[in-house]
């Protein structure tokens, strides 16, 4: 077995590399590898190398947004001896490449036709069930061989720990402030090059998205200006206009019992039903405002589980 077997195969990260590299596809990798490194020619042993941090450490710290991100390649890229650009577009294209190279086994998720993903957002009241109706609607489609990847706002990155800071009541902010820190939440949702919304949509991934503009239009449009928040949202180019936006509708008091029987502690906007009333109707506000700009489907998300699931799936499937 050849060294480069050996190494991928004593590394567990990579077991999911064919096993039979051949001499033609290690080639083939080695001239990949060399494309990017214009100055510098690097043999098998070197490639090897940076192969298996790309792999490893890197995708460990594959936060683009961290500051550790770039200090990182910066390092690497001068002990490699690879300008930091080369080593970060590397990073971005290894796995692409090495799936269209034949060298790891394509996801189940990927495109076959090259189409583009729908993008379909959920909204609704705090506990209007949305989650648990993702769930099931991203089980049924990737069960007919559809490619879903699921997301939410406030995301995981640190502008979402920031809203989560006032949502949880622990750093006060004011409407415009929040309404300014989830476009700019939103904005890198849609750009993280690791996985964002674009990034998905593009590979013909299908997204969907617990929460987006429609959520910041209702509850920061109840105290902030919602016009401007509504154009800085729509206006903004890196802000992908979803395909279909699912809204559920439940009884305000069934949302309220939900949220405090679930809930270990509310958030700002779950701690009393006037609050909740106040968002409802500012979302039918909202939708009003924007019929003839966005599809909109309102469900009445009162009847059972499986009723409402299939609607769900009705109004979706003709989309994808
Ligand atoms: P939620 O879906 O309830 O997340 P979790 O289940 O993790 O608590 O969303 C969190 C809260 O954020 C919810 O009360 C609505 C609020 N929110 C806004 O006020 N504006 C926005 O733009 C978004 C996306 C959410």
């Amino acid at each position: 077995m050849s060294e480069f077997k050996l190494l991928l195969l004593a590394n567990p990260e990579l077991s999911f590399i064919k096993e039979n590299i051949s001499k033609t596809d290690l080639n083939r990798l080695i001239n990949w590898f060399n494309k990017y490194c214009t100055n510098n020619k690097f043999n098998k042993d070197q490639i090897i190398e940076i192969f298996i941090w790309l792999f490893t450490e890197a995708r460990r710290v594959a936060d683009y947004n961290n500051p550790e991100f770039d200090e990182n390649f910066e390092k690497k890229a001068e002990e490699f001896g690879i300008e930091k650009n080369n080593l970060i577009t590397m990073f971005f294209y290894h796995n692409n490449v090495l799936e269209d190279e034949g060298f790891i086994r394509k996801p189940e998720m990927h495109s076959i036709d090259n189409k583009r993903g729908s993008f379909i957002v959920f909204e609704g009241l705090d506990g209007s069930g949305k989650s648990s109706q993702i769930n099931e609607l991203s089980k049924k489609l990737r069960a007919i061989g559809k490619m879903v990847s699921v997301t939410a706002e406030p995301t995981n990155g640190a502008t979402g720990g920031l809203i989560r800071d006032t949502l949880s009541n622990n750093y006060k902010r004011n409407a415009t402030e929040l309404a300014a820190l989830f476009l700019a939440d939103r904005i890198s949702h849609n750009l993280n090059p690791m996985n964002g919304i674009q990034k998905f949509l593009n590979e013909g991934i299908n997204v969907i998205c617990d929460r987006y503009y429609y959520s910041s239009f209702a509850y920061q449009g109840v105290e902030a200006d919602m016009k401007w928040i509504m154009e800085s949202n729509l206006n903004c180019k890196h802000i992908t206009k979803p395909d279909l936006c699912i809204f559920l509708d439940v009884d305000v008091n069934q949302c309220k019992e939900r949220v405090d029987q679930e809930r270990a502690s509310l958030e700002i906007f779950e701690s009393n039903y006037e609050i909740m009333a106040k968002v409802r109707q500012s979302f039918f506000e909202v939708f009003r405002i924007l019929k003839d700009s966005e599809k909109i489907e309102i469900i009445d998300a009162n009847k059972s589980f499986s009723n409402v699931s299939e609607e769900i799936f009705k109004k979706v499937i003709h989309l994808l």
